[in-house]
Parts: C-alpha cells; sequence; structure tokens
C-alpha cells in the first residue's frame, strides 16, 4: 500500500502525460486564427492554452482505457470535455457571474478581451465541443453529457450558486450546488470516456459513482484552497468566495471539517472502483491527487 503522496504523485504524473497529447489534439480541434472571426477564435485559443491540470480529459481518457477502449473517438471526447470546462470557466468568471481577474494564471478572457467577446468564446467552446462528440457516432454518450451541462447539471449548480450569494444556506444546498457546478462534469467525463469504450452498465454505474465522490471532494478542496492559498499558487483570484459571500463547505463546517469531509469522500471514491475487475490503478490515484492537490 503506497502513501496517499505517492499515489498523488502517480496521478500527476500521469496527467502531465495526457495533457501533452491532448494540447496537440485541442490545436487540431481549434480553429484557426487566421479565420475569420479571428478575435474570437484568438479568444478561444487564449483560454484553452492558459494552462490548467487537463484533469477532465485525464478522467476520460483514464475510464476509456480502463475498460479497453480502441480507436480515435476518445480524441475528440477529450477535447469536447477540455472544451466545455474551458467555457463554463470563461462564463464563472464573467463581472456578472464571479467577477473575477486572474484564470491559469493569466487575465481572465473578459479582463484580455473585453465582456462580449468573453461570452461568445464560452458559446463557441460549448457549441465546437458538441461538434466533437458528433464525431464520436454515439448519440448516448452526447445524450449524457449534455444531461449533465444541463440545468440538471452544471448549469443547474451555477445557478443556485449565484443565488445564494450572501445568503445563509445548509449543507444540503451546499452538496447540491457542488454536485452539479462541479462533480457534474467530473462524472460525465468518466462516463463518457467508459461508453466510448463500450463497458456495460454496471461498470458505468461504479464508475459514475467514484466520479460523484471524486467530483464532490474536488470542489470541497477548491473552497479549502479559496481560504488557505494565495492568487500566485492558484493562478486565480484567491479569497473571491468570502468577498462574494458564496456557500462553501469551510463557510458552513468550518476547515477542518471540510478536509474530514474530503478524506471521507475519498474513502468512498475508492469503495465505489470494487465491483470492477479491470485495473483501476490510475483511478485511485487520481482520487489521492484530488484531496491533497496545492493548485
Ligand atoms: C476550476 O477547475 C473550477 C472548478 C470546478 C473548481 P480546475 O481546478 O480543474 O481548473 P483548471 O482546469 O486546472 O484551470
Ligand atoms: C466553479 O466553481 C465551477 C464552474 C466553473 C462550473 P468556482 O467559482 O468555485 O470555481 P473557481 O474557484 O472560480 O475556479
Ligand atoms: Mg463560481
Ligand atoms: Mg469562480
Ligand atoms: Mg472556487
Amino acid at each position: 500500500m503506497q502513501s496517499i503522496e505517492s499515489e498523488a504523485k502517480i496521478a500527476q504524473e500521469y496527467l502531465a502525460r495526457i495533457a501533452k497529447d491532448a494540447e496537440a489534439k485541442f490545436d487540431e480541434h481549434l480553429p484557426p486564427v487566421k479565420d475569420r472571426p479571428c478575435r474570437l477564435h484568438e479568444a478561444m485559443r487564449y483560454s484553452m492554452f492558459a494552462g490548467g491540470k487537463r484533469l477532465r480529459p485525464g478522467l476520460v481518457r483514464a475510464a476509456f482505457d480502463m475498460f479497453g477502449g480502441k480507436g480515435e473517438s476518445v480524441d475528440y471526447a477529450m477535447s469536447a470535455l477540455e472544451m466545455i470546462h474551458t467555457f463554463s470557466l470563461i462564463h464563472d468568471d464573467l463581472p456578472c457571474i464571479d467577477n473575477d481577474d486572474f484564470r491559469r494564471g493569466k487575465p481572465t478572457s473578459h479582463k484580455q478581451f473585453g465582456e462580449a467577446t468573453a461570452v461568445m468564446a464560452g458559446d463557441a467552446l460549448c457549441v465546437l465541443a458538441f461538434e466533437l462528440m458528433g464525431k464520436t457516432g454515439n448519440a448516448k454518450a452526447i445524450e449524457v453529457l449534455a444531461h449533465l451541462l444541463s440545468t440538471y447539471g452544471l448549469i443547474g449548480g451555477e445557478m443556485i450558486d449565484i443565488e445564494c450569494e450572501g445568503k445563509k444556506v445548509d449543507l444540503d444546498t451546499v452538496d447540491y450546488i457542488h454536485y452539479h457546478k462541479t462533480a457534474a462534469l467530473i462524472e460525465a467525463a468518466l462516463q463518457v470516456g467508459a461508453m466510448l469504450a463500450g463497458a456495460d452498465d454496471k461498470s458505468i454505474e461504479a464508475i459514475r459513482n467514484y466520479g460523484r465522490s471524486i467530483g464532490l471532494a474536488f470542489q470541497i478542496v477548491d473552497d479549502i484552497l479559496d481560504i488557505v492559498s494565495t492568487t500566485e499558487e492558484l493562478g486565480k483570484d484567491a479569497g473571491s468566495d468570502i468577498e462574494k459571500g458564496k456557500a462553501t463547505y469551510p463557510s458552513i463546517v468550518g476547515l477542518e471539517k471540510s478536509r474530514e469531509r474530503a478524506r471521507e469522500l475519498y474513502e468512498e471514491s475508492i469503495k465505489a472502483l470494487d465491483g470492477l475487475t479491470c485495473d483501476t490503478s490510475i483511478l485511485r490515484s487520481i482520487a489521492a491527487y484530488i484531496i491533497t492537490r496545492v493548485k
């Protein structure tokens, strides 16, 4: 049994390796800046290549490989998931939502290009993501992804997040927000990867449960880092949640209990993998990384 830190290191190296190949594909899949509308294409590329952990494409790849997937469909899905994630970040940072100035170590899209272009860069990345998903030829995977992004998924979570600003909310509501705004897309990445590989229903159920646990843990750690880290370390505005009176885990249960909850979710995510007969070691490492990450 390895320590959680050495498990996390394995995941970090895995994600860095996947990122290199994935970024070459993003470049192929994104429109060139020389095509009109040039400024919009530039803004899409600016946010996509600003950095980032590439967790969602990493999860697509891990699930696809784990279930013995073959072929190119996974490349389209990896780009699509990172494009949807990047769209959600660009819109999340807008003055009318979180009003943040830094993302991935650079000025946010609206700071760099203006609000109108940032709104459209987000829209365009989301649409392109579904165009790429179309190339996988897997209608069910597209439906699952759309649902987990919908008002019953990420967009629903973002909406309630905004509605709860400055209000006293209970833990159930924070769980709702976190499961939807963050865990849904993480679950989608895993499920899409598994579906494209042709995994059976029981395996898909197991991987979804794993995804929900690490997804919630991911957002709890994000809430913690917003308090304990600096803008330089995070590459995005630290202290942003307190400033806006956001409904976060630490704001309700405090830092220590938030850390405990993340640890519990880690254990739950590992248990969710129990029923699977294939090699799940990389997913165990990724779960360790999620609860120990510092950015
Ligand atoms: C940030 O996601 C938004 C949340 C869901 C908390 P990441 O922390 O994965 O951001 P990048 O992709 O590494 O920039
Ligand atoms: C955002 O949650 C989740 C999405 C972008 C959908 P946060 O607002 O906490 O994410 P950060 O902290 O700005 O990355
Ligand atoms: Mg937000
Ligand atoms: Mg935000
Ligand atoms: Mg945050």
